[in-house]
């Protein structure tokens, strides 16, 4: 499957991405595009690295709508069939979403339902869980409240910082994001209303 991934800065899901497609852990998946909303982001440079086309479409001038049928438009004409959200912080129009329905991948460092949105450590701190970790799942139009297909836990300890928690959580990120991109790629992942199922071989 053709694959975009869309990011806004540093890009370590990106990363985890191309390695694993260049260890052939993702035989479905063909990395085609990275789209940034971000000047500086930092997945430019691993796109770059690895040979993979990147485009930078800047959202602080535009609407929603405006920037979204942007980035549509490229998609289609890139012929992207999956795409990926890794680290793009930024929420898609209905429009976008319907376009690509179940086929929009996301990863978020937290165990949803719990701690959706842009800060998920902190307030999975400040609430004083003793487990949270992460989950890929599909994006649907609400906050990171797409049907989950993975998710793994990681305890948290007395000491926890946020800091200290999201490396704990990335690790995890970084080895989920290119399974559960496999698995849709694959033709592995039914969904059926909040719930997915997974086809076994
Ligand atoms: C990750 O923790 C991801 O779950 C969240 O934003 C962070 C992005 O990190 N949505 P990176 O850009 O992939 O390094």
């Amino acid at each position: 499957m053709r694959v975009g991934v869309m990011a806004s800065g540093r890009g370590s899901n990106f990363q985890a991405l191309i390695d694993a497609a260049e260890s052939g852990e993702t035989p479905d998946v063909e990395l085609v595009h990275l789209i940034v909303n971000k000047k500086g982001a930092y997945a430019i440079q691993r796109a770059k690295k690895h040979g993979i086309e990147h485009t930078l479409i800047t959202s602080d001038d535009k609407t929603r709508r405006e920037f979204d049928q942007d980035v549509l438009g490229l998609l289609k004409k890139q012929n992207i069939e999956v795409i990926v959200l890794a680290g793009f912080m930024r929420i898609l129009t209905p429009e976008f979403i319907d376009a690509y329905r179940n086929r929009i991948l996301n990863i978020h460092p937290s165990l949803l339902p719990s701690f959706p949105g842009a800060h998920a450590h902190r307030d999975a701190i400040k609430y004083g869980v003793k487990v949270s970790g992460c989950t890929a799942h599909l994006v649907d139009e609400g906050i990171d409240s797409g049907p989950i297909i993975m998710q793994t836990p990681v305890t948290v300890s007395e000491e926890e910082t946020e800091e200290s928690l999201a490396n704990k959580i990335l690790e995890y990120e970084h080895q989920m994001l290119p399974k559960a991109l496999q698995l849709l790629c694959s033709g592995k992942i039914i969904v059926n209303g909040r719930h997915i199922e997974i086809k076994s071989d």
